[in-house]
């Protein structure tokens, strides 16, 4: 019987990789001109880190981790985003030593046990970033530019980026207690889900969506309208800072993110996938993400995107449709099996001068190497016989023209070299 892969999960191979690099390479060329420095953390965590740092009234601790018990009997989970393991290792390494603040940035998988739809996967993958050390509001400002700074880089177009403020430990309980008092009348009508986020986190009722408790929510008060002068200030000062660097934004009251650990700005990104898996990125502050994981009192904030869901959107607008050739691909053909060697030695040579280079490791005859050499797409095809190597010219055939040129070894290098 053949073995498929889990359900969820999806190999990338192909094409499609071409366009996974293309990605990683813009976001790793991006992250150098803002100064990130890259993070690799282990994809398994001790379940207690996600408890902890991602919290209990999330959805993710609640049903969707891939939690197990190792033979040692420890309590293991596949990291379901990057955030608490980032902070994790920034206070393992005694990062509040170093100078602040922290920059990082990470590519890899995540894991999630839900539902698999489109855009929706148990592993996908997460590009993130996590500045750790400053509280300061043009700091958010920044880290929005560069998410939104990202998105154009790769050309995705319809953005739609949405900022809130979730309010703080200060203010946060204020509004709690206040959007607790309004929904006590509605508690009987709510759903037995939401019943349960009235106990413990009343916020989290926005991300119903269940009709009744829709309605019941949308007219209840409002974080915004409870922030402390503290919050309210950075909330502005964000602002300026966008409104500065001309990134769009729209100011989304309801929205609260399904995280435990946000304080502050939170934000969310669309690119006009519609659904319920629209969301391409989103991230927001933690302040006291640091401090609840055992390090000392310290401000951050970050966000991530989901790769699986930009290669969509990128497909989607036909972003993919004209990849262009950076390279030359040739072909080195052997008429018989005396010029193998020779053969061989041409292809070192080419390679050694950055020029995509392949030659026959099927004993195929010369009209089936041709044939392949079609298959895979060779610009160039160079076809070695006992003249040629007599002579030492060689026909350059080019695959696309039909138009064939002698040349001398040099000379094949050149005119191969200069896309
Ligand atoms: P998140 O909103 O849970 O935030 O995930 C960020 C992005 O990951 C989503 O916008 C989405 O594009 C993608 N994503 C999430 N779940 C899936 C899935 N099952 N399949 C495919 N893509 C998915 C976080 O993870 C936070 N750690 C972000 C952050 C960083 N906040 C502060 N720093």
């Amino acid at each position: 019987m053949v073995i498929k892969g889990p359900k969820g999960t999806h190999d990338i191979i192909s094409n499609d990789i071409k366009k996974w690099h293309i990605i990683e390479s813009k976001l790793v060329e991006l992250m150098e001109f803002y100064d990130y420095c890259e993070i690799r953390t282990p994809i398994f965590e001790s379940t207690e880190l996600f408890l902890r740092g991602v919290g209990d009234t999330t959805d993710i601790v609640d049903k969707e981790m891939y939690t197990f018990l190792d033979k040692g009997n420890r309590s293991i989970t596949l990291r379901p985003e990057g955030t608490a393991s980032v902070v994790r290792a920034f206070i393992e390494h005694g990062g509040f030593n170093e100078v602040l603040p922290s920059k990082f940035y990470y590519i890899g998988p995540m894991f999630r046990y839900s539902r698999p739809q489109t855009g929706r996967y148990r592993q996908f993958h997460q590009f993130g970033v996590e500045v750790i050390g400053s509280i300061n509001p043009y700091l958010d400002g920044e880290v929005l530019e560069l998410m939104m700074n990202i998105f154009n880089s790769l050309g995705i177009k319809n953005l739609n980026l949405e900022i809130n403020s979730v309010g703080c430990p200060k203010c946060r309980p204020v509004h709690k207690e206040e959007l607790k008092k309004y929904l006590k009348k509605n508690y009987n009508e709510l759903c037995p889900t939401c019943q349960v986020r009235y106990e413990k986190n009343p916020l989290r009722i926005f991300d119903c969506k269940n009709e009744k408790c829709q309605e019941i929510i949308n007219n209840g008060p409002l974080i915004t309208d409870n922030l402390c002068e503290e919050c309210n200030e950075h909330f502005t000062n964000v602002k300026n800072y966008l409104d500065m660097t001309n990134v769009d934004y729209t100011i989304n009251k309801k929205m609260v993110r399904g995280l435990d650990y946000y304080t502050k700005t939170a934000f969310e990104i669309t690119a006009g996938r519609e659904g319920a898996q629209s969301s391409i990125g989103g991230g927001g502050r933690y302040d006291g993400l640091i401090e609840e994981l055992g390090g000392p009192s310290l401000p951050g904030i970050g966000f991530a995107i989901g790769l699986e869901r930009v290669v969509l959107t990128m497909e989607e607008q036909g972003l993919f449709d004209n990849i262009p050739k950076t390279k030359n691909k040739v072909y080195v053909a052997n008429v018989s099996d005396n010029n193998i060697d020779a053969a061989v030695k041409l292809v070192h040579e080419l390679r050694n001068n950055e020029i995509i280079a392949i030659n026959d490791i099927m004993s195929r005859k010369l009209k089936g190497q041709f044939k392949y050499a079609n298959k895979i797409d060779a610009d160039y095809v160079i076809t070695i016989g006992d003249d040629e190597i007599a002579n030492n010219t060689y026909p350059l055939k080019n695959m696309i023209t039909g138009e064939q040129v002698y040349y001398s070894i040099d000379e094949l290098i050149k005119n191969l070299r200069g896309v």
